[in-house]
């Protein structure tokens, strides 16, 4: 119990500071939508996140060039969220290993 309170400080420490943890990522993906068409196991309209964590995982630039796609919107919808929430959530979404 005092644990628990003790995380959701510390968590809230960590959002007042502007930085994504893991689980916050998370909830952003969720948020977005973008479970919509994604899925961290199974292909729905785009592939599942364990597929693109496992295709990207020796591409240390797949991060910051999906940022840009789903940024800009190139051939990805446009994501409706801030820069670093785009990264948080890229980063999450291929972290998947
Ligand atoms: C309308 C459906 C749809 C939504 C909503 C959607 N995606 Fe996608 N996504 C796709 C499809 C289809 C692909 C595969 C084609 C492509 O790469 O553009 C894809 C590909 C991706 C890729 C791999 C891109 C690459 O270059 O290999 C990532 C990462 C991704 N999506 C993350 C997200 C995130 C994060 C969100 C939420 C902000 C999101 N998607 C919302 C349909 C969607």
């Amino acid at each position: 119990m005092k644990l628990k309170v003790m995380m959701l400080v510390a968590a809230g420490a960590l959002l007042s500071m502007g930085a994504a943890s893991a689980q916050d990522a998370a909830a952003l993906i969720k948020s977005k939508n973008c479970m919509n068409c994604h899925d961290v196991e199974a292909k729905k309209m785009g592939p599942s996140y364990k597929e693109l964590s496992a295709k990207y995982a020796n591409d240390k630039d797949a991060v910051s060039r999906i940022v840009k796609r789903l940024k800009d919107g190139q051939g990805h919808m446009k994501a409706a969220a801030t820069d670093d929430e785009i990264k948080a959530m890229v980063e999450s979404a291929l972290s998947h290993k």
